[in-house]
């Protein structure tokens, strides 16, 4: 399985997940972000600004695409002929044509794409998230907490695009 955005906000726990559940993961983040997503377990990781997973290299049988900034063609050379594909981010363009194109390319061959295709709080998926997190196989990455009193740093650290892992904003802290 790959996935595209592996070191954001969803991305390590899609890395998680998928390694609980026993795939071969290959990341794609930056360099600077490459030990903490191999961290999470991931068995490969492509930096994206070196390397685009779509031009030659492996084909995935699974692509979950978090970073939604490639398009749907370019997903779909990347997949192997009874992948799936399914996109989770990116602008409305992308998703709109994600829909469309999708459930063309489902439609006439055996490669399955589209958007989303989850069903929010299924009982199931709930089940065995809540599984996975009391067996300590998924854990939040938190970078670093602030105080309430420091929003506008944390704001400001979180637009630096260098967190790796969440930001935390903290009531309970000391001078919160
Ligand atoms: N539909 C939903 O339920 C749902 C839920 C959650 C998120 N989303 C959507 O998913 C998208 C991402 O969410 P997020 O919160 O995880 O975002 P985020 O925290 O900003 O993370 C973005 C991820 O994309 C990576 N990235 C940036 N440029 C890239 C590139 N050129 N190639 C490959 N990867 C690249 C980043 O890597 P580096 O940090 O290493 O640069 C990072 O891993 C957003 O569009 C969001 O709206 C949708």
């Amino acid at each position: 399985m790959l996935i595209n955005g592996a070191s954001g906000s969803g991305g390590p726990f899609a890395v998680q997940v998928a390694k609980a559940l026993g795939a071969h993961v290959t990341g794609v983040c930056s360099s600077k972000k490459a030990d903490m997503v191999r961290g999470l377990g991931a068995d490969d990781v492509i930096d994206y600004t070196a390397e685009d997973y779509t031009k030659g290299g492996p084909r995935y049988d699974w692509i979950l695409d978090i970073a939604g900034n490639k398009s749907i063609f370019e997903g779909r050379r990347a997949l192997k002929p009874s992948g799936v594909y399914v996109l989770l981010g990116g602008t409305t363009p992308r998703i709109f044509g994600c829909l469309f194109w999708g459930l063309l390319i489902s439609l006439a061959t055996r490669k399955k794409m589209g958007f989303l295709w989850w069903k929010p709080f299924h009982a199931e998926d709930v089940a065995l998230l809540k599984r996975l997190i009391a067996a300590g196989k998924i854990k939040p990455v938190i970078d670093r907490t602030f105080r309430f009193s420091e929003l506008r740093e944390a704001i400001s650290y979180l637009e630096t695009g260098n967190a790796q892992g969440k930001v935390v904003i903290s009531t309970s802290m000391p001078g919160a």
